[in-house]
């Protein structure tokens, strides 16, 4: 049964996402998708319950949805029960899409489980090294910010509500949240992955600054 699942919900997840915006489109989904099924091979996981929250944790963006977090759950659930999935695995995994996403801020988890650790970390591995650089600059350009500006300092402080809000330039999103990741991790295979794409985040920042002030 999984295999066709698997294959119907990446069919599925294909033809919802087509008129996402690319740092959210199938590439990403596919990735997510690899990178949680190489953290899986040494966890003790439920693969299909990885596999299922990997290809529908950003099915739909709040941030293209009037800010509505619902929505992304809420179409995983109906689709599962369209596919007749048992109600433990459904449940399990609209749990994974509801509770999946860093929003910045402090707030308290209220669900937490040994699959939603791997995907959360595919997620988050996604978001740096060199494909979260190209990601971070092309949201940035999406929403038409500056790539740095030195008088903007990152703040550190910031609520969720600020988060959501924040205009700043595309460097001071490394700061708010591509460098805090790594310390993020979960699972042991998530945090040495981590571990090489940080260092390159911060050689490319080395270098930007170099370039900045025309030292090289
Ligand atoms: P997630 O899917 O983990 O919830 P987001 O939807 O917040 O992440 O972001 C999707 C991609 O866009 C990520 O690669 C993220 O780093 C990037 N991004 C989000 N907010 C910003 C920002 N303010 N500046 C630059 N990149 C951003
Ligand atoms: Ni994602």
């Amino acid at each position: 049964m999984s295999t066709t699942l698997i294959e119907q919900t990446v069919g599925f997840v294909k033809q919802s996402m087509s008129a996402n915006d690319s740092g959210h489109n199938w590439f990403h989904i596919e990735r997510v998708w690899k990178t949680a099924r190489t953290i899986a091979l040494s966890e003790q996981v439920n693969l299909l319950v990885v596999e299922l929250a990997a290809l529908l944790h950003d099915i739909a963006d709040s941030k293209f949805h009037n800010g509505d977090e619902t929505i992304g759950p809420r179409m995983a659930n109906e689709w599962l029960l369209q596919q007749h999935v048992p109600a433990d695995i459904r449940e399990h995994v609209v749990n994974i899409v509801a509770h999946i996403s860093f929003k910045g801020g402090n707030q308290a988890d209220t669900f937490f489980s040994p699959e939603l650790a791997v995907v959360r970390d595919a997620d988050r591995l996604d978001a740096i090294g060199a494909l979260g650089i190209a990601r971070a600059f092309h949201y940035g350009g999406f929403k038409n910010r500056e790539i740095y500006d030195p008088a903007i300092q990152p703040d550190l402080q910031m609520s969720r509500e600020d988060y959501k809000k924040n205009t700043a330039p595309t460097i001071n999103h490394f700061y708010e949240k591509l460098l805090l990741l790594k310390d993020r991790m979960h699972t042991e295979t998530g945090k040495q992955m981590a571990i090489q794409r940080h260092l390159f985040m911060e050689q490319f920042l080395e270098q930007f600054y170099q370039e900045w002030e025309g030292k090289c």
